[in-house]
């Protein structure tokens, strides 16, 4: 029977959705602001990628400008020096969507950069299945670049596996393996012609609208989603036993919660963003998730025969 307490309770989980939904249409980026002359010969494509889906779009885009004429300068965000990024005269951006936003990292350097006033920019990026805010995210990302004064001339989404351990862990392995075959030569394609019309309307000197969608997703979004999902980790450690000292989870932990000695994982500064499992080469990090034992992107690919393609340079 509905109680008058949890009628009460209710409504105002119903009210934050609505509300926070909201926010996701607060997302507008109108089109008023002029692409910069002198035209666009530098490129530069930029990345966030944990499992390297981001990575291989990311590339993509970097070749279809570079057979397009253009001197490009592409990688991960981290290999790259954020003074310099006032050099370039277009940009793209990538990332993965991590509980249904920009991942907090990639967020927290973008905010640093120096003013992109002029600048061309276009966002995208990748996920995992149906339904994880992908659209709001390439808003999401696109905004962070705009407000450093770039103008937007293109947003993309582009589906994959998703990299998030805990699916497959919990034996929902269909779920993941429904998109086994991407990204397929038509994923790569679909890159380069994004390329190639977000460069001719940059070429053209237009830029575009963006729009955010209201979406539910956003009550789960980053901080509420990691708190839940690090409610029900346990035992977030290294095997010594496995370890080969390879070093790549102290790479790409985003966060330093693996100190250079891997003795240890700082549970309090991690993001539950599972680059330390998914990356190990020996399934040597060691975690449980709603008590089932957690194992990484790469041991994935390797107990299901995976190669994923990669596209040509
Ligand atoms: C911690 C974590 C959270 C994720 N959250 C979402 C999500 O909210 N929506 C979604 O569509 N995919 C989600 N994914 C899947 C990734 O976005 C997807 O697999 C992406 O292509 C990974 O890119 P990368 O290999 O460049 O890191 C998540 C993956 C991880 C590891």
């Amino acid at each position: 029977m509905l109680t008058r307490k949890s009628f009460i309770l209710a409504a105002v989980l119903t009210a934050a959705a609505i509300i926070t939904g909201c926010k996701s249409m607060g997302i507008k980026i109108k089109n008023n602001r002029e692409i910069k002359k002198g035209g666009i010969k530098k490129g530069l494509v930029l990345w966030y990628s944990q499992a390297g889906n981001t990575e291989r779009i990311g590339r993509a885009i970097a070749s279809a400008w570079r057979k397009q004429g253009l001197k490009v300068t592409s990688g991960d965000y981290r290999s790259f020096d954020a003074a310099e990024i006032n050099g370039y005269d277009i940009i793209a951006a990538g990332s993965p969507v991590f509980y249904y936003e920009v991942p907090e990292n990639f967020r927290d350097w973008l905010k640093t950069i120096p003013s992109i006033e002029g600048v061309p920019v276009a966002s995208f990026v990748t996920f995992g299945g149906a339904g994880g805010n992908q659209h709001n995210t390439a808003c999401e990302l696109m905004a962070l670049l705009a407000d450093k004064g770039g103008v937007p001339a293109g947003i993309e989404k582009f589906s994959n596996m998703s990299t998030f351990a805990p699916t497959w862990s919990s034996g929902n392995t269909g779920r993941i393996l429904k998109y086994r075959h991407l990204p397929d030569e038509g994923t790569f394609n679909r890159a380069r012609g994004y390329a190639e019309s977000v460069l001719s309307s940059a070429r053209a000197g237009k830029g575009i609208e963006v729009n955010g969608n209201f979406s539910f997703n956003n009550t789960m979004k980053g901080g509420v989603s990691i708190f839940f999902t690090k409610l029900l980790m346990t035992g977030h450690s290294i095997d010594h036993k496995k370890c080969i000292r390879c070093g790549i989870c102290v790479e790409k932990c985003p966060v330093d919660a693996i100190g250079p000695d891997r003795d240890g994982v700082d549970t309090g500064k991690c993001i539950a963003c599972f680059g330390c499992v998914n990356n190990c080469p020996v399934n040597a990090v060691k975690l449980r998730f709603a008590g089932k034992d957690v194992y990484g992107f790469t041991e994935f690919l390797k107990r299901n025969g995976i190669t994923i393609r990669e596209p040509e340079a």
